[in-house]
């Protein structure tokens, strides 16, 4: 069996990508269970995001990640999205974040969100709004392609999960979580390997492309060009950078 992706791009995701109190928030009002419900948080990582307001079960596949879980946080089941290893209708809401694009067999694990729960919650990504995103627009164009051919994308899942709502989850300026569009007001950040190492997009991109295409960007911030382009920038609080929360309700 091939190792879990994330055995290998996910060990330093603790430190760079805390939940966004922003983001935990909209996410928590969505999730519409009460204090006796059950969440299964499939695709589930290092536990960002997860409800502290109710009982929580997590699933994930890779041993890094779950190594790097919370002391005393939700039991978690090593297991994939695609074969889940619980009973149908066993949990009143199935929550999966920024995982989705990342199962081997997505059409099966989006079957299988609607098989366990009622309500299905997932953040997804409109890719080809991400991918205007300017650091892929300028500066990584092959990581934009590949972007835009990444999937499934949000207009995907929530047809597969019956979605009624989707909510753009816009980035703040100060964005805690380390997701790729996060540092889109301050630049200087993806000139850091840590950071580009905990955005999948960046992590798994050729590495001569990251060199040419972070080069370029340090030679920008450094003679003012960067700033020159984007000093709009500094008037947004928020941008949308294709983040998309969708939520279905089968009850
Ligand atoms: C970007 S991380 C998101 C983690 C967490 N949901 C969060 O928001 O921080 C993607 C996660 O999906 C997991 N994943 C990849 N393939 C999977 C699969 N087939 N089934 C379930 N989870 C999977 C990865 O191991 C990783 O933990």
């Amino acid at each position: 069996m091939t190792p879990p992706l994330y055995d290998t791009i996910g060990r330093g995701y603790v430190a760079h990508r805390r939940p966004d109190p922003r983001w935990e928030k909209v996410l928590t009002e969505h999730l519409g269970v009460g204090a006796d419900g059950l969440v299964v948080n499939v695709g589930a990582g290092t536990g960002s995001y997860e409800p502290s307001h109710c009982a929580v079960v997590a699933v994930e596949p890779s041993v890094v990640m779950l190594a790097q879980r919370p002391t005393g946080g939700a039991p978690a089941l090593r297991a994939s999205a695609g074969a889940l290893p619980l009973p149908g209708a066993c949990a009143d809401v199935a929550l999966a974040i920024l995982t989705v694009h990342h199962w081997d067999d997505a059409a099966a694990g989006l079957s299988e969100l609607c098989r366990i729960a009622p309500r299905r919650v997932v953040l997804a990504i409109d890719f080809v709004r991400h991918a205007r995103f300017w650091l892929l627009e300028e500066y990584l164009p092959e990581v934009g392609d590949q972007t835009r051919r990444c999937g499934p994308g949000s207009d995907d899942i929530a047809a597969a999960i019956g979605a009624t709502t989707s909510i753009p989850l816009l980035v703040p300026r100060d964005m805690e979580d380390g997701v790729l569009g996060g540092y889109w007001c301050r630049p200087a950040a993806y000139l850091d390997a840590g950071a580009r190492a905990n955005c999948s997009g960046l992590a798994l991109a050729d590495p001569a492309v990251i060199t040419r295409g972070v080069g370029r960007l340090e030679a920008d911030l450094a003679s003012g060009a960067w700033h020159r382009r984007h000093g709009d920038l500094d008037q947004l609080d928020e941008v949308d950078l294709g983040y998309r929360l969708l939520v279905a309700d089968a009850r």
